[in-house]
């Protein structure tokens, strides 16, 4: 008589440092209950010092992929074997698959989770209707202007206080990509029909947005990453402007459903029971 194998329990989780504060564990703790799948999803705090190391274990403890954060999205570009082509020009990866033969396989999800977030919220939202305003040019504004782009925005304008990266997003992006001075940015939104905050403005404890919002077009849809408050006084401003608003905690919901399609093979849905059990966690 042969005794069957075991049959694994897939194992996966987040890698950042530092790692405490991700709400990644709540979300995909609750899908695994909420489709009654026997799997586990855990925060890993990794230095950069053992990140090549703890990928190479991950696999080998059974765990089918995971999710990296800072300070590690850039980097595990150089690490991984197969780089989808969004996350070759984003720059960065946010989520892995290790595969059964040994390859290390990288995409970003960052993107897609910003546009399926609009299109969700914001179900009229038409992004070839006009040109897309972005402040902010850092790490997140690189995978919104990829979803931006690939959506099919006309132009998008970047205004960032270091005016240098935004220049570097044009040079990767191409000549759709237009660099507005950050003092010039109240009037990046003019004729703006997305718009967009990608810098940390705005979130508990850091400074303020403090762009005048005048000229923003009602019909714009206007969304901010930042979560904490779900409502910043920047989607504030362009509620009282009578634009659509649609906060962030949605792209960060969003860019979680393929990695957990891929781990745990059923394909999530983000509603408000989602948002709500993030909320709570
Ligand atoms: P992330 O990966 O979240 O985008 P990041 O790469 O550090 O993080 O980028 C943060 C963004 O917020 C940048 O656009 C940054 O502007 P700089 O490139 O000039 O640093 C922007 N930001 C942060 N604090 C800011 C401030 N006080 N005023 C204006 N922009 C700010």
């Amino acid at each position: 008589m042969t005794t069957p194998a075991p049959t694994r329990i897939p194992l996966a989780g987040v890698i950042g440092s530092p790692i405490a504060h991700s709400r990644s564990p709540a979300l995909h703790g609750f899908w695994l209950r909420r489709y009654g799948i026997a799997g586990h999803y855990i925060p890993m705090e990794v230095s950069q010092a053992d990140l090549a190391e703890a990928l190479r274990m991950l696999p080998r403890l059974g765990f089918v992929g995971c999710n990296v954060t800072i300070p590690h999205k850039e980097a595990i570009i150089g690490l991984a074997d197969i780089v989808t082509d969004r996350a070759a020009v984003i720059g960065a990866a946010n989520t892995l698959i290790f595969r059964k033969d040994g390859k290390l396989h990288a995409d970003n999800t960052d993107g897609l989770g910003f546009l399926n977030n609009l299109r969700q919220e914001a179900p009229h939202w038409v992004p070839s209707s006009g040109p897309a305003a972005v402040f902010g040019a850092g790490g997140a504004a690189r995978g919104v202007v990829w979803a931006l782009l690939d959506a099919g925005v006309p132009e998008v304008r970047i205004a960032n206080r270091t005016r240098p990266r935004a220049e570097s997003l044009r040079a990767d992006f191409g000549a759709r990509v237009q660099v507005v001075d950050w003092t010039q940015g109240a009037s990046m939104v003019e004729g703006a029909m997305t718009v967009v905050n990608t810098t940390s403005l705005g979130m508990v404890g850091k400074s303020e947005f403090r762009i005048p919002l005048d000229a923003l077009d009602p019909r714009a849809v206007v969304t901010d990453i930042v979560y904490t408050p779900l409502e910043t006084p920047f989607l504030r401003a362009a509620k009282e402007a009578g634009c659509t608003t649609v906060d962030g905690l949605g792209m960060l919901l969003h860019q979680a459903v393929p990695g957990f399609e891929r781990w745990f093979g059923v394909r999530p849905v983000v509603d408000a029971e989602t948002r709500a059990a993030v909320l709570a966690a």
